[in-house]
């Protein structure tokens, strides 16, 4: 490879890396509703967000999905479903903290939990 293509590619590549946060792979596009809600997990390995994901699926995808080390804003949504992996009988100490910090915004809009253990 000539040095001026390398060069061309590397900084194609870093921009790549700065593409706007709706562009990123992870990021969940949920199907258009009126209704808002939002499905928040916590997982270790990925089994968590699968089971999150699937519940959006159940739900025609209209929920979108988060991760809590997103420190996700869920003060727009009606509707959270909350869960997570569990690891040592509980949740992750994110979740729990998250959950702490947020009591304001989630209360009165949780509709369900789930644990995948
Ligand atoms: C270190 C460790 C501790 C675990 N502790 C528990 C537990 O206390 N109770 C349980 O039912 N499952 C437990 N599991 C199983 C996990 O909940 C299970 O593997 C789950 O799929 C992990 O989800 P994740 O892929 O989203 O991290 C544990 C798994 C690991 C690796």
């Amino acid at each position: 490879m000539h040095k001026r293509t390398f060069i061309k590619s590397g900084i194609l590549g870093i921009f790549a890396f700065l593409l706007p946060k709706k562009a990123r792979s992870l990021e969940y596009y949920p199907m258009p509703s009126d209704k808002k809600w939002a499905v928040l997990y916590c997982t270790g390995c990925g089994s968590a967000r699968d089971a999150a994901i699937w519940i959006s699926e159940g739900m025609d995808g209209i929920a979108n999905v988060f991760d809590v080390r997103e420190n996700p804003d869920l003060s727009q949504y009606d509707h959270i479903v909350i869960g997570g992996a569990i690891r040592g009988g509980k949740t992750s100490q994110e979740l729990q903290d998250y959950v702490a910090g947020n009591k304001e915004t989630l209360k009165r809009k949780i509709r369900g939990y789930f644990a995948v253990c």
